[in-house]
């Protein structure tokens, strides 16, 4: 990984942007969903997305990604379309919003490609970092909450909800263990950016962690944030 990155680096923007990241059945979608509801609840400005599919042509991506039918998809191929995924949403959502002043939280991110594309399918976290960075023009999240969570509990937790899993769920286990260590690393390479929250607790208690570092963030960013 290439030192010196992980936090906002993109010029000045007025926005604030919070990411999800965390194995399947992590429990990541329910936090968001329940800090949405309470940034709603409090009047401030907040759009969720997530990736892939926060667009009309993320969508057409997606449906690609996690088809099961691409068993022959290259590890690289699969690197480039998540990044393009996430090009277009940056483009047309993310910056837009940030730009506006909004709260964005968005259900995955960068750090979902350096950990399953960078470290589980080997094609290397400083090339996918590279590629990302470039696509994206540098937009790191300001915070990101990593909820982890045995990738085995997290898989039995997605049985009980799904008939069939995709693409990516249906990967051997070996390869959700690589995942869930690859996320251990980049808290560990980003402690300021990066919460890491433990999955198994309860999701009130979660919540409970999530909204504090939030309402720190918030009150940081009205301190510093330019005006207007
Ligand atoms: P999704 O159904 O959104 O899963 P989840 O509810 O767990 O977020 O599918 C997204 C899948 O894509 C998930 O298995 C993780 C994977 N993924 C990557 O491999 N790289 C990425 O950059 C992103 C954003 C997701």
């Amino acid at each position: 990984m290439v030192e010196g990155h992980g936090s906002r680096t993109a010029g000045k923007r007025k926005g604030v942007f919070i990411t999800f990241e965390g194995v399947e059945g992590s429990g990541k979608t329910t936090q968001m969903n329940m800090l949405h509801a309470h940034l709603i609840r409090m009047k401030v400005d907040v759009v969720a997305t997530q990736e892939p599919g926060g667009t009309r042509l993320g969508e057409e991506i997606r449906r690609l990604l996690l088809d099961p039918a691409f068993r022959e998809m290259h590890p690289f191929a699969e690197t480039a379309l998540y990044a393009a995924d996430r090009a277009q949403h940056v483009y047309e959502v993310i910056k837009p919003a940030l730009d506006a002043g909004k709260v964005v939280l968005c259900d995955r991110y960068i750090d979902s490609s350096l950990a399953y594309q960078g470290v589980a399918r080997r094609v290397g976290m400083e090339g996918v970092q590279n590629l990302n960075e470039w696509v994206t023009d540098d937009l790191y999240p300001d915070l990101t909450f990593l909820l982890d969570i045995p990738y085995r509990v997290g898989l039995k937790r997605l049985e009980k909800r799904k008939a069939k899993f995709d693409r990516m769920e249906g990967q051997p286990e070996s390869f959700h263990e690589q995942v869930q260590e690859a996320y251990r690393t980049l808290a560990k390479f980003y402690p300021i950016r990066i919460v890491q929250l433990n999955g198994a607790d309860k999701p009130e208690s979660i919540h409970h962690r999530v909204m504090q570092e939030v309402t720190k963030l918030l009150a940081r960013e009205s301190r510093t944030g330019s005006p207007g």
